[in-house]
């Protein structure tokens, strides 16, 4: 029997990303719209546990959809990774009369939200991450924001690189994750693209490439490296001293992370932050939403942490190609 939910709370956890305020200010609306009283959890599962709980209105989420960040704030909880921890969150929702919680973070979030759910509280997780690293979705809130930043810089790089005939190293983010590098690697032309989950550490390789290149006639050569491989100015030193060519290391860090949403980062924001708040308003409970093959879709959260995401071959073969 699904549970009749009264009052809702929305919180952000994990890396902030751009998109989260449009989608806590669908999560706010839509839940108002469907009779429902609506409370904001200031930074994620920590704010939880010192009770940072505030009543919100559909004025409270005036003017955020074209800001980034996350006006409840977000952190990282280790107390909330224990059972003692999970059962006083629920007693504190239980307290607050808060009976279902829509969760915007990754994957680490969507095991909070699980435990929570085991305590009784409903729970719908949505997915907030500029990697695109859950494996249940085609899109994460904040992904098409952080690459159109990371892009952008890169090709301001590239002007720089071809007139002083550089090679210059580009450093995205993505620590586990190589999707920002393998789309900034195609959408910017790279001659290199170094993702976690593909690179051999063959750096003969590359030096090869930026030698050929060179003498084909290349005025610059650009490599877009993850984060997760990192190392970007020691690299930069070591192909200088066998390639001869001036070698720059760029390092773009967290300016990916924050900006103004892009419009599809608030339209799908805004869209999941609505879906989310009419699954849990029909009773659902331990659901995360997606986006698939076109549609936003719902999963229980078991089901999509089994999940596993791998690099499209296809995709990164066209990288290679192009
Ligand atoms: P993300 O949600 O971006 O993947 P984290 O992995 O840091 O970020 O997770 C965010 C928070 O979710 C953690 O700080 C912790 O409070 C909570 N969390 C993560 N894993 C678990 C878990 N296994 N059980 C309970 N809570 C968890
Ligand atoms: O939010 C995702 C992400 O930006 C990763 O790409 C990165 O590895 C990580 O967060 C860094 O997080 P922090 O420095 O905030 O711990």
């Amino acid at each position: 029997m699904a549970k009749e939910i009264k009052t809702v709370g929305v919180l952000t956890s994990g890396g902030d990303a751009p998109g989260m305020n449009a989608a806590i200010r669908a999560v706010v609306r839509k839940s108002i719209a469907n009779g429902l009283t609506v409370k904001g959890i200031k930074k994620g599962y920590q704010g939880l546990l010192n009770e940072e709980i505030i009543d919100m209105d559909r004025h409270s989420v005036s003017d955020i959809i074209q800001r980034g960040g996350t006006i409840l704030g977000t952190a990282r909880c280790m107390e909330f990774k224990t059972l003692e921890g999970q059962k006083k969150a629920a007693d504190i929702c239980r307290k607050h009369g808060i009976d279902g919680i829509v969760v915007i973070g990754g994957d680490g979030s969507y095991r909070g939200a699980q435990k929570l759910s085991q305590q009784g509280i409903n729970t719908i997780g949505l997915p907030g991450t500029i990697d695109l690293d859950i494996a249940c979705t085609d899109y994460t809130i904040g992904f098409d924001t952080a690459i159109n930043t990371a892009m952008q810089a890169i090709d301001k790089v590239r002007d720089t690189s071809s007139s002083h005939e550089r090679c210059n190293i580009i450093e995205v983010m993505g620590r586990n994750a190589g999707y920002i590098a393998l789309w900034c690697g195609i959408a910017n032309g790279a001659d290199d693209i170094l993702l976690p989950e593909k690179y051999d550490f063959d750096e003969q390789k590359i030096i090869d490439n930026i030698i050929e290149n060179r003498k084909r006639g290349k005025t610059h050569h650009i490599i877009v490296n993850a984060e997760g491989i990192g190392h970007s100015t020691s690299m930069a030193r070591r192909i200088e001293a066998a390639t001869g060519i001036e070698t720059r290391a760029t390092i773009l860090g967290y300016m990916q992370r924050g900006g103004s949403p892009t419009c599809k980062d608030r339209v799908y924001a805004s869209m999941m932050g609505c879906y989310a708040a009419d699954i849990l308003s029909a009773g659902k409970t331990n659901r995360v939403v997606g986006y698939r093959n076109g549609e936003f879709v719902d999963y229980d959260i078991e089901e999509a942490l089994a999940m596993q995401k791998t690099i499209n071959e296809y995709q990164y073969e066209i990288s290679r190609i192009l």
